[in-house]
């Protein structure tokens, strides 16, 4: 989807758009007729309780799996037929590890500028643009199963900015991570962010992020957006609906409401999942 300017300049094409998009495992519909935008140079997140579809969606879009039905471009380049255009496009952090526990940092953020195709005289110098942009540089020489699970994550950040993508989708940066930590990896995107005017697309279950860094977010529940809009529209949206005095309902709150009975019948919680699955304990 484009949208209209009114000074005449060409209208500006979106960073993602999903029309219509679907994916099944077997019978499991993952994704349901997902609708989305993200516009050029936002942050946006996209929220949803475990199951909801985020990671498969965002597979699609990253050319990881096929776009069976619906529609998938990035920068206006069709996930389908123009895949090596999107991915020269993207930068992508994975919500399972992509960092080599037995490669040195900067031999793992080597491997990715490789099979990006950064040039190989620029290599060399992005390699430590990216360490250092994550502030890896002081341990870009020792063995990644000696990192802490910030730092793991920091390095998979620069993985994936090697290639100075124009969108950075980011599945769970910090999920696991320790406040600090978690601060810290949002820091480092958004010092990249201010610099490149690069776009993100970021999923998360911790609201108070969404809250804190997301220029909008959208609220997925089997497959499809439930809810779109910036933090404070859905917070007030949830208030005026509410119709009661008293403080603006959390970002968690909006979560409850859309997501409402389905959360229930998720096996656990969703935080008893999360705290399984500690990057901390997931290299080495
Ligand atoms: N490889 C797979 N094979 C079969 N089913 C799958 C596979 N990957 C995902 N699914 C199913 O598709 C649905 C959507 O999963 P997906 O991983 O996209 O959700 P998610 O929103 O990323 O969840 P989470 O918050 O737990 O990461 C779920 O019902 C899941 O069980
Ligand atoms: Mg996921």
């Amino acid at each position: 989807m484009t949208r209209n300017t009114t000074d005449g300049k060409a209208p500006a094409v979106d960073a993602v758009t999903c029309a219509g998009l679907r994916y099944s495992f077997g019978e499991t519909n993952a994704v349901d007729g997902l609708d989305l935008s993200v516009r050029d140079g936002e942050v946006f997140g996209l929220l949803g309780p475990n199951g909801a579809g985020k990671t498969t969606a965002i597979r699609c879009m990253t050319t990881l799996l096929p776009v069976p039905a619906g529609m998938v471009r990035v920068f206006g380049h069709d996930a389908t037929r123009e895949r090596m255009a999107v991915r020269r496009l993207l930068g992508y952090v994975p919500q399972q590890l992509s960092a080599d526990a037995g490669l040195t940092g900067r031999e793992n953020v080597a491997l990715f500028a490789r099979v990006f195709d950064v040039s190989r005289n620029e290599r060399a110098r992005r390699v430590d643009q990216a360490l250092a942009a994550v502030d890896l540089t002081a341990a870009a020489d020792r063995l990644a199963k000696t990192y802490s699970g910030g730092m793991v994550r920091r390095l998979e950040l620069a993985q994936a900015l090697v290639s100075a993508p124009r969108l950075l989708i980011l599945d769970e940066p910090t999920i696991g991570l320790d406040p600090i930590a978690r601060t810290n990896v949002w820091e480092h995107i958004n010092a990249v962010r201010a610099a490149t005017g690069m776009t993100v697309l970021v999923t998360t279950h911790y609201m108070d992020e969404a809250d804190q860094y997301c220029d909008r977010v959208a609220l997925m529940h089997r497959g499809r957006v439930r809810a779109l809009g910036t933090p404070e529209e859905l917070r007030s949206g949830l208030a005026q609906r509410l119709g009661t005095e008293g403080p603006l309902p959390t970002l968690e709150d909006v979560f409850r409401d859309v997501a409402g009975s389905g959360l229930d019948d998720q096996s656990g919680d969703f935080r008893d999942v999360r705290s399984t699955r500690r990057t901390a304990s997931r290299v080495g």
